[in-house]
């Protein structure tokens, strides 16, 4: 596996539509993708799906994920309890670029109720093309995991 160019992506039901558009953006773009599930838009809990996902980053498996939940706040609250994880939560293209300039994010989280596809698609897109610009910021997220 290519773990720079593979990403392990989650949701619950209710951005378990988005979660298949965004599947099929990164699978038309190259990228390997590893479905954590939700399967149907049957209700489940996300903090199951987070789990999963977070945890897959946390132990190295996966250098990247990518969460999906109604507002995107349960995903973020589970993913960021995992040591090494950084997920942010967005839905503006400068908070997606910054999180990784910045923050150096390993999960990009989104709330499929509140944005659509298209934005989705270039949120995803500038996260995953933009890379940490390390130096102070390095420091910092270094001191972030306690
Ligand atoms: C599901 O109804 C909803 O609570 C969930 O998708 C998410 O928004 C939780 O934070």
């Amino acid at each position: 596996m290519d773990r720079e160019n593979s990403i392990i992506i989650g949701s619950d039901h209710a951005a378990f539509e988005l979660k298949e558009k965004i599947k099929d953006f990164l699978l038309s773009r190259g990228y390997v993708v590893e479905d954590a599930g939700a399967d149907s838009e049957d209700s489940v809990s996300y903090v199951d799906y987070g789990k999963k996902v977070a945890g897959a980053v946390s132990q190295g498996r996966f250098a990247r994920g990518i969460l999906l939940c109604g507002t995107g706040l349960g995903m973020s609250m589970v993913a960021n309890r995992f040591p090494k994880v950084r997920a942010a939560l967005c839905s503006d293209i400068f908070s997606a670029r910054m999180s990784r300039v910045h923050n150096d994010a390993n999960i990009l989280v989104m709330g499929g109720r509140i944005i659509g596809d298209i934005l989705a698609y270039e949120l995803v897109r500038t996260w995953l093309e933009t890379e940490f610009e390390g130096g102070r910021h390095l420091d910092r997220i270094q001191c972030i995991d306690l």
